[in-house]
């Protein structure tokens, strides 16, 4: 491909020129502006937090760093818990709040909220976001949008019929390094190729239930109001099949969104294995061990996508690998993993990229060479076959080098949850002129695509998606 054709490429889909571009698109937003960018300093928004668990702290803290939101209201049934802790740390901050236990006495009696950041196991979801989209609050709920389709297809019809934002909390969504590689490598450059197939997975370590200071526990009755029969399964509510829906459900959902978003499709079949490798089934009711093979028909042709999910083993954590007739992307939030690779036999040369600041190309002795000393680096590395380190002493002769290395030329200076909040805030201030990044359109879509694979295990077949399932 000459130049002129490569431009044609680009300029087509009128994507963002050069990283430059990219980093004014994001340092422009108007949450960073203080919001309106004219000055003008609209009213504080005032945030109630249902569920203040591990991810809910993790929302707080987020919100704490973004000026304007103010933190009015905590729900959380785990009174002498997470509640107490939560409400202390607001105080520090002073965000002056009320606490509850009960979402319903708290859409009763809070008056002055516009926004509730949802947070509880996943069973609750649909609940507790139909309620507070029907008390006229626009609602942030984690993710999985629901563990039954039934409850996210309620999710979106409220937010149609309010007419309040619903966004969902796949936050790799308003993540800059992911919108980079989608909007400026896959689609605006065309960067892989063809993709024909995806390799993801997200594998932990072996680890032991989660317990809870023992003498601060919910009382039974509690406990059973609100849909648990023990602290062991309140604690570990997403092993049970009522509660959550398993590894697959809780970290497949952020990595499948992605291959329904990179590859502009919902999947057409699915077909998948799951079993109960390591931990007891009376503890654990979904498998540990999942992997999964969906079938894509794209606009640019057929893609096989391979997803696995290891609760007894860490190896190679978590990441999501395109690959393409012409190279290939391997990005992850872990870390800010990101590797794009060429495949010289087939692709067109990358400089192009590099010198418009799309790419970072990497040395094969893998010094930083940009930001330290490309010319010296360059130096060293004449030659791809010989890598040549930092004593100058000559180490290794590969027979067969490796395919050039590139990174992305995006930095993240704040945590993926607090821009996916901006872009929820943005949304809000802006009367929904910003479009969220993860409306519960796209919420459900992915539902559909993950909740399909446990129904697979149980049914030991492939199972076919019909493009309306996807729809509402
Ligand atoms: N986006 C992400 O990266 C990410 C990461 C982790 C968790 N999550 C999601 O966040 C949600 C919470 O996960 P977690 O790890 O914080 O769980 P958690 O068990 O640590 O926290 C849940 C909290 O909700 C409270 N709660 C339970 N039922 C309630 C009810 N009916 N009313 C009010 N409070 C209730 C509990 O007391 C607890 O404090 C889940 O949907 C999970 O999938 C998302």
């Amino acid at each position: 491909m000459d130049n002129q054709q490569t431009k044609e490429r680009i300029d087509r889909r009128g994507f963002l020129h050069s990283a430059a571009a990219a980093g004014a698109g994001l340092a422009f937003s108007p949450m960073v502006l203080g919001r309106t960018g004219t000055g003008k300093k609209p009213d504080d928004i005032n945030v109630a937090l249902l569920g203040v668990g591990e991810q809910g702290q993790v929302l707080m803290s987020a919100c704490l760093k973004i000026p304007g939101i103010r933190i009015r209201a905590v729900c959380d049934i785990w009174t002498a818990y997470n509640q107490k802790r939560v409400s202390r740390m607001l105080g520090k901050y002073r965000h002056e709040h009320n606490t509850y236990v009960d979402h319903k006495e708290m859409l009763d009696k809070e008056k002055d909220l516009d926004a509730v950041i949802i947070a509880t196991p996943d069973f609750w979801h649909a609940e507790h976001a139909v309620d507070c989209l029907n008390a006229g609050l626009h609602v942030y709920c984690e993710k999985e949008m629901s563990n039954t389709l039934e409850g996210a297809r309620k999710m979106v019809l409220a937010a149609k019929r309010t007419g309040k934002l619903l966004q969902i909390g796949h936050q790799r969504r308003s993540n800059p390094r992911y919108v980079f590689c989608y909007e400026n490598l896959i689609e605006g450059a065309e960067l892989l190729g063809q993709i024909t197939a995806v390799n993801g997975q997200w594998n932990r370590r072996a680890s032991e239930p989660l317990g809870w200071p023992k003498n601060s526990p919910i009382d039974q009755a509690t406990l059973e109001k609100y849909g648990y029969t023990s602290m062991q399964q309140f604690k570990n509510w997403r092993w049970y099949k009522a509660l959550g829906g398993g590894p697959m459900v809780d970290l497949g959902s952020h990595q499948i969104d992605i291959y329904n978003w990179f590859l502009q499709a919902n999947p057409k079949s699915v077909i998948a294995s799951g079993r109960t490798n390591f931990y007891n089934q009376k503890t654990h009711e979904w498998p540990d061990t999942v992997m999964a093979i969906y079938e894509y028909e794209t606009a640019r042709g057929n893609v096989t996508a391979f997803y696995q999910t290891v609760s007894s083993s860490g190896s190679g954590g978590y990441f999501e690998n395109f690959m393409g007739s012409e190279g290939s992307l391997i990005i992850s939030e872990s870390g800010n993993r990101c590797e794009i690779y060429r495949d010289e036999r087939t692709a067109p040369e990358w400089d192009k990229w590099v010198n418009d600041g799309l790419l970072y190309k990497q040395c094969e002795c893998e010094i930083d060479c940009l930001e330290k000393a490309k010319k010296e680096c360059i130096e060293k590395c004449g030659c791809p076959q010989i890598v040549e380190r930092q004593t100058g002493a000559i180490l290794d002769v590969r027979e067969s080098p490796p395919p050039p290395k590139y990174d992305l030329p995006v930095a993240m200076n704040k945590k993926p949850h607090q821009m996916h909040l901006e872009n929820f805030f943005d949304a809000i201030y802006s009367d929904g002129k910003t479009a969220l990044n993860c409306p519960a359109e796209i919420g459900y879509e992915t539902a559909v695509a993950v909740l399909r694979v446990n129904e697979a295990v149980e049914a030991g077949r492939k199972l076919s998606f019909k493009p309306d399932e996807f729809k509402i």
